[in-house]
């Protein structure tokens, strides 16, 4: 048995297209349950930032997140396959009529991605205050609780219609599929087979794109 975590939304419902594709049958949540089970294989419904949580302590052997959340939480688990899917970006995002001068000592910069925000600035070596936030937080400038923002981009939605533009690109995401340290090696075979038949719907579905 392998338990995959993927996140509420459309990541799960994609993964879950890429094992009705490979195993046939259907694989879909039911409207609230957590837990799907079929055949060999348990999927747990979780929250985003959680996925990495719960390959990391083992309660999933593997797991697909974005990039974005795996480089926030900087955890032990081993980066399998970019799925290439769910792409976004994570941006620095200030108001549309706004210019920053980053050498400014008192910038106010508001996240939900504390780590992504201060390991990008400090490599810049700007100085910034680090305000965290849990969610819109394309509200935060707009407002005046900070100066700007580090946030993904996904259509650019939400920082259009909330008069924020991007001011710089920190990194480009897509969804990971990851494994557990301990499962990778205890199960190896089973995950290595997984991995395999991923891999090919992945990289047919990078063919259909380029066509
Ligand atoms: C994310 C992100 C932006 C939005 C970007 O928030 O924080 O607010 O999506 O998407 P767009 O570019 O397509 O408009 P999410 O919907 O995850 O909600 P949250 O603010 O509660 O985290």
């Amino acid at each position: 048995m392998l338990t995959i975590a993927l996140p509420k939304g459309r990541i799960a419902e994609e993964t879950l297209e890429i094992f009705t594709e490979i195993f046939g049958g259907e694989f879909k949540f039911e409207s609230r349950k957590l837990i799907l089970e079929i055949g060999e294989f348990r999927f747990l419904n979780v929250r985003n930032q959680d996925v990495p949580t719960y390959v990391e302590h083992g309660a999933a052997d593997l797991g697909v997140v974005g990039l974005d959340v795996i480089s926030e939480k900087e955890l032990d688990i081993i980066n399998l396959l970019d799925m290439n899917m769910g792409k976004c970006k994570v941006v620095v995002g200030i108001k549309n009529e706004d210019e920053i001068d980053w050498s400014r000592p008192d910038i106010k910069v508001a996240t939900k991605m504390v780590n992504v925000a201060k390991n990008y600035f400090a490599q810049k070596a700007v100085g910034v205050k680090v305000i965290k936030l849990y969610g819109s937080i394309e509200l935060a400038p707009l407002v005046d609780l900070a100066d700007a923002i580090v946030d993904i981009v996904e259509t650019g939605t939400t920082m259009r219609e909330n008069g924020l533009k991007v001011a710089e690109v920190i990194m480009e995401s897509s969804a990971h599929l990851i494994a557990n340290k301990n499962s990778y090696y205890a199960k190896k075979e089973a995950i290595l087979s997984l991995y395999e038949k991923i891999n090919a719907v992945v990289q047919s579905r990078l063919e259909v794109i380029d066509d």
